[in-house]
């Protein structure tokens, strides 16, 4: 439940913890005297001693006494109040949101304007509050026996502002919204292999579709084989599971026009097949279905909030396996394009299922296409494990998006595609293509093989093989999954939707 006064008013707080920031000069925020008057005189001591810290990002929790309702006050540091950004109100958020995991309180009353600054409006605090603390309080349940928390932890949520309370509420909404999605990108990534298959992926993508009216086609392998998409199929060759190719349509308007195309890569595990991975190259790559659990978090995300544009998602999904019937390199297969390619690597696996992917969009009249995928190393050699990889073939189309990845936080960096580049992915005695041109900058090669495929439809790749998962905690959540892309695609659309 969220609720939302119209007024700050401490002695009328109805929560049990009360989220307060304090910036280096706490005096100066606006009702500081009325909240001292409420809570006691001595928290301005406490400030000035530093015992309670305006640093950015520390957290000191402090009890009440003498007060039925409020039992303790979240003192969130937040430094500089000029020099606040809005991506540090959603990581101390994050914060406050493992804090609530620990301790779970039944409810929490926040102190909007105590957050916002000359830029950054009781809206936006309240947006990205939202985000944070959904983001922040989530844990990623597992199968321990012994386990009973919940996937993640949000109180009865109440807001203290002076601005239109309707509003800040309905903000706050959105703000969940997007965490949630985020956290179901993030438990399918953590899901393993055995119980995350393509076949579950599929079904997982009907549900979501049926709730939100969507249409729906999850096609297996005898639809895949008509289609033609030998590049899928050959991929899926070792498996004893069957491929799918996932379809979610979200109409917004009459004519099915202007469509962009999300496009998944959904390996549910990779062993690398006969290019087969070292013993510890392999573990971990249940998350090489993060391209998938991005676009099907966005999808949550569009059928929630319900943008004014058309979209396709479209999510290729197989394992990798090794049997006597795997596909090797040598091969050369023909992908649903009709392009036949040479096999190198079929550990460069993920190129192939997202080529047969972009040609099935393009099919269904795709006028843009956005690709993510876990697809190479060579992103995390490049960019280290915190910066997504981008490619593109259209400045106008990637100036938005990267609108959007600045709105979200969600570091993304591009790299060139050179005609050079091209040429070696274009380079095969006996085929169209070649899957591997070499491992010298092979992010690029491995977009710029989708680009293949693409043509000249206006695309950006993304490259989350260093973004997707984590090895450690951060202050957005727990090590694992991090539904990385989530957000920024569902930004990306609601952008383009009101560019209209
Ligand atoms: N799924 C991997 C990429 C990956 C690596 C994801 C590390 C997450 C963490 C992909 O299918 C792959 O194996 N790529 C190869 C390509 C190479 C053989 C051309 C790689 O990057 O090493
Ligand atoms: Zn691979
Ligand atoms: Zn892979």
């Amino acid at each position: 439940m969220i609720i939302s006064t119209n007024d700050v008013l401490f002695e009328e707080i109805q929560s049990e913890t009360l989220v307060v920031a304090v910036s280096k000069h706490a005096e100066n925020t606006s009702k500081w005297e009325a909240f001292l008057k409420n809570f006691g005189e001595h928290i301005a001591e406490w400030v000035k001693s530093g015992d309670i810290s305006s640093e950015l990002k520390k957290i000191v929790k402090v009890p009440v006494a003498n007060n039925d309702v409020v039992k303790r006050i979240l003192f969130v540091g937040i430094g500089e109040r000029k020099q606040l950004t809005q991506e540090n109100i959603r990581e101390v958020f994050g914060l406050v949101g493992k804090e609530l995991l620990a301790s779970k309180p039944e409810s929490l009353a926040i102190w909007v304007p105590s957050f916002s600054t000359e830029s950054i409006s009781d809206i936006d605090v309240a947006y990205l509050a939202a985000e944070g603390l959904g983001m922040g309080s989530f844990k990623y349940e597992g199968y321990k026996t012994s386990s009973n928390v919940p996937d993640y932890y949000l109180p009865a949520i109440e807001l203290l502002t002076d601005e239109d309370s309707d509003e800040i509420v309905s903000y706050f909404e959105v703000g969940t919204i997007y965490a949630d999605a985020v956290n179901e990108a993030r438990i399918l990534v953590n899901t393993p292999g055995n119980v995350l298959t393509s076949t579950q992926l599929g079904e997982y993508a009907r549900e979501l579709g049926n709730s939100y009216g969507f249409e729906t086609e999850i096609l297996g392998k005898k639809e895949i084989e008509e289609l033609g998409m030998g590049a899928l199929l050959a991929v899926n060759q070792g498996s004893v599971e069957e491929p799918r190719l996932i379809v979610l349509k979200y109409q917004a308007t009459e004519k099915w026009e202007d469509v962009v195309a999300l496009v998944g890569k959904g390996i549910t595990f990779d062993t690398g097949g006969y290019s087969i991975k070292t013993k510890t190259g392999i573990v971990g790559m249940k998350g090489d279905m993060g391209g998938a659990a991005a676009v099907l978090g966005a999808m949550q995300i569009i059928g929630e909030l319900r943008p004014n544009k058309n979209v396709i998602a479209v999510i290729a999904s197989t394992d990798n396996m090794i049997s006597g019937n795997a596909f090797k390199p040598d091969d050369v297969i023909t992908s649903m394009s009709g392009k036949t390619i040479e096999i190198l690597n079929t550990d460069a696996e993920g190129r192939l299922v997202l080529a047969d992917a972009v040609t099935y969009a393009k099919q269904q009249g795709a006028n843009y296409i956005v690709d993510v995928a876990t697809l190479t190393g060579g992103v995390i050699t490049a960019l280290g494990y915190d910066k997504t990889g981008a490619l593109t073939n259209n400045e106008e189309f990637f100036e938005t998006f990267m609108e959007s990845s600045l709105e979200t936080g969600e570091f993304t960096w591009r790299l060139p595609l050179t005609e050079n580049d091209k040429k070696r992915i274009r380079k095969s005695d006996v085929a169209d293509l070649n899957n591997s041109p070499g491992s010298d900058g092979h992010m690029i090669f491995g977009g710029g093989f989708v680009g293949e495929f693409v043509e000249d439809t206006p695309w950006i790749h993304l490259d989350i093989a260093g973004t997707s998962d984590t090895r450690a905690a951060y202050d957005f959540g727990p090590k694992g999954g991090t539904g990385v892309m989530v957000r920024t695609l569902a930004t990306l659309i609601e952008r383009m939707a009101d560019e209209e």
